[in-house]
């Protein structure tokens, strides 16, 4: 099972090393595969367990990309893991799907773990299954899902930071939708709390979770990664 933790743009460098510290002596089970991703202001080389990844960075090694991150800068910090195609960066900061798959191509070819996500708005998700579908696939356009590193994250935008997770029932279709066309671990994402998290682990097809606001607080991710064990 996998946990990724987005902190997107919260918690300063020294709160970040803190709450490594912090999630670093608890116990968890060895399948608990643990991914934090930090503002880029606070990548390091920490001395964890856990891996770190970047929420973004530029399809380029270094040059003139005024206020991005590019590989050079990850590598001093030797991460290896990438998120790409957050509806955030998606909606709010306008990337495309050819740019998106752009920065796949770029990280898939420098060997990264490419945590994917993707997602459908409201009025798809009203439209029903089919329609989410046919969203959900488009946004595959230019990625190689066969790429042996891609972990594949399914978060509804209405679902995100809304407090309101996905159903069950809508968890459990997507991702049965999802597994026809894709081998990679699916997780998913959309207001993942302690109190829902084993619940949604328990769901067919379902290899983890990304989690954004339940995650800034680490005794609250801690509780979501030990519900694990109520899923056994
Ligand atoms: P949320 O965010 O847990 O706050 O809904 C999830 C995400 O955007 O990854």
């Amino acid at each position: 099972m996998i946990f990724a933790a987005n902190f997107k743009c919260n918690l300063t460098r020294a709160e970040t090393r803190a709450y490594i510290d912090t999630l670093g002596q608890k116990r968890f089970a060895d399948d608990a595969h643990i991914f934090l991703f930090p503002p880029a202001t606070a990548l390091d080389r920490y001395d964890t367990p856990f891996t770190i990844g970047a929420q973004n960075a530029y399809p380029a090694h270094h040059g003139a990309f005024t206020g991005e991150i590019g590989l050079q800068q990850l590598s001093e910090f030797e991460i290896e893991t990438v998120l790409i195609g957050h509806s955030e960066r998606r909606e709010i900061l306008g990337e495309s799907q050819a740019f998106i798959a752009e920065k796949y191509r770029f990280f898939q070819e420098a060997g990264y773990t490419i945590l994917y996500c993707i997602g459908e708005p409201l009025a798809v998700r009203e439209e029903g299954d089919s329609a989410v579908a046919d969203y959900l696939m488009a946004q595959f356009e230019g990625i190689d899902t066969d790429y042996e590193r891609l972990i594949v994250a399914y978060e509804p935008i209405w679902a995100i930071g809304t407090g309101r997770a996905a159903t069950s029932e809508e968890i459990a279709a997507t991702h049965a939708m999802l597994r026809k066309e894709i081998d990679a671990p699916l997780l998913y994402g959309g207001s993942v709390k302690p109190d829902n998290a084993a619940e949604i682990l328990s769901i067919a097809h379902v290899d983890g979770v990304l989690v954004g606001s339940a995650s800034l607080n680490v005794e609250s991710f801690t509780k979501i990664i030990i519900s694990i064990d109520r899923i056994k």
